[in-house]
């Protein structure tokens, strides 16, 4: 798992010596008049420095004089503005500009006189997620009106995004998962496998969270969270997307679709990649081709394909698949949820949907193992497998079995219902998306609270720690990894979760709010680990802390993408990379833990039998069979010996 994690971080390290450049998104900046484009694919080789094309775009407006301006624009550098009178150039074959379709696809060489290769620094074929457009403006040279603007953005193709760490974090997951279910089978003291499912699902998730405020995020970091989109239910695909579309449109639902294409280029114009707020005029502006005679020779317009203009029809810019994207339209992207979504093919107001519809799948699931697994007990009676004590015990264990699961499974669930469903009730869209995530909401969250009332009254009504409580054992999901006095600690956490999902769905729009409130929260767990040290060990307490404080500090850097603080882009891009490498190793440490764990598993389970048939004698004066989340004595109240020695295997488990 190490490995793969790896390896998907060594393409960007090693250099990437056959580069390319290409287009990422085409959009144009004012409504199209002279300019009708369909298609726009432009890459870059710079290897044998060469171009291949493939574009399909009309000129309608006849005689019409323009002049090009060409901006190229890299981390909010203007690297490159020109500006050329097209009647000035090439004999005046552009002047006044034709009006033919154009479509063509070729690959052509650059002209070394260009001395193109010079100009693009290495660095620019080898960063991942590279932020930067190009504009062209033609204006009319005499009125100087904008006849047209289309803008592309330019990638290389490297992301922080990697399809092999979604999967290899699937993977993780799905291990992580037979392996607790197998522990919680096989009658463990501890489900420490169980427990670290949670754990891990919850850093994911708040990893993925991390992507999701309203700041100025460098492209680099936004591509990060976003392979660990999927542990929040954000799964996209075209079928389910297109159901909840039409779902959304029969029930007053008005905003967007979901779409298929990139969503960079619907990107606020102000937040990376195209930061227009940081635009300044850099010495490297007149560096391109100003001093070169720009001329490319052998190479003209009127060697291609020429159609007549009688076919082409003005294009309507809602259907077009090109878009336009100005400060006041409409389809702009703000910064939060709606980028983060749209990224990966989810529309904004689908994203609950989406959620929605994972989690019933999973419920789905859930419910058919379950029957599988109830259907196995009662064929074992009938053909009376096994022996009867073993069947007795698993039919005693069953109901506590799927209690604790479905706990488990609600407090994965939990945070993103939470978030996706209060972001629902800022749209107002759909009425029916809205009664889905009230109804979600309160289920998943009753599943939760209730537990923990129930504890409360056990725990009162017995006036002895949660661990002396019997039937309380398929609630061992929430308070089992705590000392006795502090059984209560989860609800830190949940507290947690419930107030981070508050503030990132309902704060969307205030960055600096959301990056303040949080610090709060990630502070207020730090310190509740260093007054309250709710578990059973040091090392335990200070594992958890590590956490927290990761937090903390990730959060605490989040500030330099804060919109008002206008940080530069290229300073983001290295906050970004820190944050993600910060988290990595958190991501590391966890999974270091469960392998030792999982190494050490069966030879704690030994020293744990042999103390179980040390103590079964007493055991069975004292209680019916034991169920599996059962456990001995909390070292605080451990009066016996017997007690003494189990708690201290138990210890072993926790950390
Ligand atoms: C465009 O420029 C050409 C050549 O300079 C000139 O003959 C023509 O009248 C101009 N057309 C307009 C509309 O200005
Ligand atoms: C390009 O230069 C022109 C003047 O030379 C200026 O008006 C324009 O704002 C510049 N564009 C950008 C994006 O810097
Ligand atoms: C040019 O390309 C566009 C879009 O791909 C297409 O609709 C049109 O039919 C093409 N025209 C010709 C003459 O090939
Ligand atoms: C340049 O290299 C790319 C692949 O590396 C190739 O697809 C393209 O055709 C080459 N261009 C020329 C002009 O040979
Ligand atoms: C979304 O798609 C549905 C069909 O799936 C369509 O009826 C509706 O008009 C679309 N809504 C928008 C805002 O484009
Ligand atoms: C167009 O360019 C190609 C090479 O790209 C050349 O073979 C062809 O002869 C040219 N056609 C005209 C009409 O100049």
């Amino acid at each position: 798992m190490l490995l793969l994690l790896l390896f998907a971080v060594i393409p960007f390290v090693a250099a990437a010596s056959n580069g390319v450049l290409f287009t990422s998104s085409v959009t144009y900046c004012e409504p199209p008049e002279t300019l009708l484009i369909q298609q726009f694919d432009l890459t870059y080789f710079a290897q044998n420095q060469s171009i291949f094309f493939d574009i399909a775009a009309a000129s309608v407006q006849k005689n019409l004089n323009v002049s090009a301006n060409i901006v190229l624009n890299a981390y909010g550098m203007t690297l490159v503005n020109i500006t050329v009178d097209l009647c000035s150039i090439l004999g005046g074959a552009l002047c006044p500009l034709p009006t033919y379709q154009f479509n063509g696809s070729e690959t052509i060489s650059l002209p070394a006189s260009l001395g193109v290769s010079k100009r693009i620094p290495e660095i620019a074929f080898r960063i991942p997620d590279f932020e930067a457009y190009a504009q062209l403006t033609l204006t009319e040279a005499t009125t100087n009106d904008v006849k047209a603007c289309v803008q592309a953005t330019l990638s290389n193709g490297w992301s922080t995004r990697q399809p092999a760490v979604e999967w290899a974090i699937g993977i993780l997951i799905l291990l992580l998962l037979l392996a607790g279910l197998w522990q919680t089978l096989r009658s463990s003291l501890h489900p420490l496998l169980a427990h670290r499912l949670v754990d891990l699902f919850h850093l994911f998730q708040f990893i993925a969270t991390t992507g999701l405020f309203s700041l100025n995020y460098s492209l680099l970091y936004r591509a990060f969270t976003l392979n660990f989109a999927w542990t929040l239910g954000l799964v996209s695909s075209s079928a389910i997307q297109a159901a909840i579309d039409s779902m959304r449109s029969r029930t007053g639902g008005t905003m967007p679709n979901s779409s298929s294409t990139s969503a960079v280029g619907l990107v606020d114009r102000k937040l990376s990649p195209w930061n227009t707020n940081l635009a300044v005029p850099s010495a490297a502006q007149s560096m391109l081709l100003a001093d070169t005679d720009y001329t490319p020779t052998g190479y003209t317009p009127t060697n291609l394909s020429r159609i007549a203009l009688t076919q082409v029809q003005r294009l309507d810019s809602t259907s077009a698949q090109v878009q336009t994207v100005t400060t006041s339209s409409s389809n702009v992207l703000q910064a939060g949820i709606p980028i983060y979504v749209n990224s990966i093919h989810i529309g904004s107001a689908n994203a609950f949907d989406t959620v929605f519809i994972v989690a019933l799948v999973i419920l789905a699931i859930t419910i058919t193992l379950s029957l599988i697994l109830y259907g196995l007990l009662l064929l074992a009676d009938r053909l009376d497998w096994g022996s009867d004590t073993q069947r007795r015990r698993y039919r005693n264990m069953f109901p506590g079995f799927i209690k604790s699961w479905v706990l488990r499974l609600a407090l994965i669930a939990w945070p993103p219902i939470l978030l996706f469903a209060i972001y629902q009730w800022t749209l107002k869209d759909s009425w029916l998306s809205t009664l889905f995530s009230v109804i979600t909401f309160l289920a998943v969250s009753a599943l939760i609270i209730w537990p923990t009332f129930q504890m409360v009254r056990l725990v009162r009504q017995h006036s002895t720690g949660i661990f002396d409580v019997p039937d309380s054992g398929h609630y061992e999901p929430l308070y089992g990894r705590f000392r006795a006095p502090r059984y209560f600690f989860y609800i830190v956490f949940l507290a947690a979760i419930f107030l981070r999902a508050v503030v990132v769905a309902a704060g969307q729009g205030h960055g600096l709010t959301q990056i303040i409130l949080c610090l709060i929260i990630e502070l207020a767990i730090v310190l509740a680990h260093i007054f309250l040290k709710p578990f059973k060990t040091r090392r335990g307490d200070v594992f958890s802390a590590y956490f927290s404080i990761v937090r903390l500090v990730c959060t605490g850097l989040m500030i330099a993408f804060v919109e008002s603080l206008t940080v530069a882009a290229i300073p983001r891009v290295a906050i970004g990379a820190v944050i993600a490498v910060i988290l990595s190793i958190a991501v590391i440490v966890l999974v270091c833990n469960i392998v030792f764990s999982l190494v050490r598993w069966p030879w704690q389970r030994r020293a744990r039998q042999a103390t179980l048939t040390e103590t079964s004698t007493l055991e069975k004066g004292q209680s019916p069979p034991r169920s599996i989340h059962d456990r001995p004595s909390s070292p605080s109240s451990a009066s016996t010996p017997t007690a003494r020695l189990s708690s201290s295997t138990a210890n072993l488990t926790h950390q």
